[in-house]
């Protein structure tokens, strides 16, 4: 990107450093999450993947973070930091090393470690982990969503020790394998992991943590983990928890079920978390922030989703809306919303065998069968 790049109270020049203006979006969030500035002693933030600066410079000027340590192994890019840091005015520690060094050196520890690298965090969690304590944010981005979501399937067995699922379900199950992964190599720490947020968007993941510390705490997240499972016959969804896979048929007709896992079953969202991100929205007036967040905020927190057009293909259906099948499924009882994985997705604690039943009484009613 050439010339000067603003964002928030910060400007930074890019030179040869990467920066994605799209990436505000998470950058924003990370922010909201974290609060404004409080009175007495502030977060201490390692940018560990800094490039330009412009997170922890934002975080710095934005936020509850008074003190940063910036990571950049590439030279070149490093000098574009130093002189970004410089021209906003802010306070901080500067480093041409790599993560994996500087974590393995240091005695500090950090309240905020923001990782935000090319491609996956599978090579950087493990030292991370050793600069976090009890009560440390952990907020990660992840752009392998090839493999993560089972375009590169051997290459997701090979890094993330987890099978993915190749299908409509795969930036849901994507993200779970990311987060189930972070879960197993922060517990060889005793750290558990609170996921405070996780979201895909704009073809990243993103993961917004909150550690906790000790044994019991690890022990419970890895509890968290499980397996997915999608019927291709009927559409079944289901998961379990534990580490050995038990629905190996459908429980809805009998088939044998994709199975995809080890991967993170517990929660995405925290209140906390939404509210912050919706309050920050409507301060900033972000319209497509205060949008996100109310999809977000209206999501069932439950594993997996029904991908209305796979449903209605088999039918030989057209033009059913997820709104139609979710207002159906409502009128029954059933609990069942939009879901940001997807815009043709909901979740729904329904059935397959309901949420068939929904679609086929709307398209009655609105006379869009095929035939
Ligand atoms: C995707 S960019 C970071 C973008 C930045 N966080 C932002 O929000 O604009 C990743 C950066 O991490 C640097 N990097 C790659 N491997 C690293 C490592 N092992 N340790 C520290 N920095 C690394 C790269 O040189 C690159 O500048
Ligand atoms: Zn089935």
């Amino acid at each position: 990107m050439e010339g000067t790049y603003t964002e928030g109270f910060a400007k930074v020049n890019a030179g040869n450093a990467f920066i994605n203006p799209l990436a505000k979006l998470n950058r924003d969030i990370g922010i909201a999450i974290v609060g404004p500035k409080k009175r007495g002693k502030g977060l201490k933030m390692l940018d560990a993947t800094a490039a330009t600066g412009i997170r922890g410079i934002r975080y710095l000027i934005e936020s509850a973070v008074d003190d940063c340590t910036f990571l950049e192994i590439n030279e070149d890019v490093f000098s574009q930091l130093g002189a970004n840091i410089k021209s906003n005015g802010v306070k901080a520690a500067a480093l041409n090393t790599s993560i994996q060094e500087f974590c393995s050196s240091t005695r500090e520890r950090f309240d905020l470690v923001e990782l935000d690298p090319f491609g996956g965090i599978y090579p950087y969690v493990f030292d991370v982990a050793k600069v976090l304590r009890g009560g440390s944010y952990f907020f990660a981005t992840a752009t392998d969503a090839a493999v993560l979501c089972g375009a590169q399937k051997n290459a997701c067995l090979k890094l993330y020790s987890a099978k993915p699922m190749h299908n409509k379900l795969c930036h849901e199950t994507g993200l779970r394998i990311m987060i189930g992964y972070m879960a197993r190599m922060l517990a060889q720490f005793n750290f558990g992991i609170d996921v405070l947020l996780g979201m895909f968007h704009d073809h990243y993941m993103r993961v917004y943590a909150r550690i906790e510390s000790g044994a019991a705490a690890a022990t419970k997240s890895i509890g968290e983990l499980g397996f997915a499972f999608y019927c291709d016959s009927c559409g079944a969804i289901t998961s379990s928890k534990g580490l050995v896979p038990v629905h190996a048929e459908c429980h809805e007709c009998g088939s044998k079920m994709r199975a995809s896992g080890p991967l993170w079953l517990g929660r995405l969202k925290s209140d906390a978390a939404i509210e912050a991100v919706s309050a920050y929205a409507s301060k900033s007036g972000d319209r497509h922030l205060k949008s996100v967040s109310q999809l977000l905020s209206s999501e069932l927190d439950i594993p997996l989703f029904y991908h209305i057009p796979s449903f209605t293909k088999k039918l030989g259906i057209t033009g059913v809306s997820p709104d139609a099948v979710i207002e159906s499924l409502v009128m029954r009882g059933l609990s069942a919303s939009h879901t940001h994985f997807d815009p043709n997705g909901i979740k729904s604690s329904a059935t397959a065998a309901d949420v068939t039943a929904a679609i086929k009484g709307c398209a009655a009613g609105s006379g869009s069968a095929m035939h």
